[in-house]
């Protein structure tokens, strides 16, 4: 049987590396064979993507690095999925249309980007099959973001908030696939409400 591909999404500082890695391993202590991943990926097209966000590239370039580190990592997930292997992966194609959604809007050369990023899409076949979308307002998660030292630039309190109105517009219009959570509280309080979003049909 195909296994599943469970994808964590949210703004920087929503928990999404400390859950999705969580419930990767209580997946695998119930006996489920799992590989976590994340993206960027730390092959050299994410490499390459680190340096664009660090570099402050142009955004467009950045973008289609974005599309380029997923369009490899699907096509290596592809036989872990189909040897049956559970997926749990650290954002994925809903963090390209909510981050570079909001990133390009208002550019004459991209005048309607959902369309665009969808379409580049359309050369990566893996859809997810549940999304968990960790939402938290962006002033709650920049704390969390900044008491590890994280300071990339998309990492600003506007902007994420824009980031998250991105992502809980995509959760609305597909209720079945991503499932909202509240990343606020207690760790363990998060990670069950996580876990219940994964298992739940
Ligand atoms: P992230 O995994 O959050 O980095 P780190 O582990 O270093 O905290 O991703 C790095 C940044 O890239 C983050 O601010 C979100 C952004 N991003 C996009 O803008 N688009 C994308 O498609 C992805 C995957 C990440």
């Amino acid at each position: 049987m195909r296994g599943r591909f469970i994808v964590f999404e949210g703004i920087d500082g929503s928990g999404k590396s400390t859950v999705s890695r969580r419930v990767a391993g209580h997946l695998a202590e119930r006996g489920e064979d799992v590989h976590w991943t994340m993206e960027p990926t730390d092959t050299a097209a994410g490499r390459a993507v680190r340096a664009a966000i660090e570099g402050r590239h142009e955004p467009v370039s950045t973008t289609l690095l974005f599309v380029a580190d997923r369009i490899q990592h699907a096509h290596a997930l592809e036989s872990r999925l189909a040897d049956g292997q559970t997926v749990v992966c650290d954002r994925y194609l809903h963090s390209t249309l909510a981050y570079q959604g909001v990133t390009l809007a208002g550019r004459p050369d991209v005048p309607d980007p959902t369309a665009w990023l969808r379409d580049l899409h359309a050369h990566v076949a893996l859809r997810p099959d549940r999304v968990v979308l960790l939402d938290l307002p962006a002033e709650a998660a920049l704390a969390r973001a900044e008491a590890r030292g994280a300071t990339d630039p998309f990492e600003k309190v506007d902007f994420l908030e824009r980031v998250r109105a991105a992502y809980l517009d995509l959760a609305a219009a597909e209720p079945e696939r991503i499932r909202v959570v509240d990343a606020a509280g207690t760790p363990d309080a998060v990670f069950a409400r996580a876990l219940d979003a994964v298992d739940r049909a």
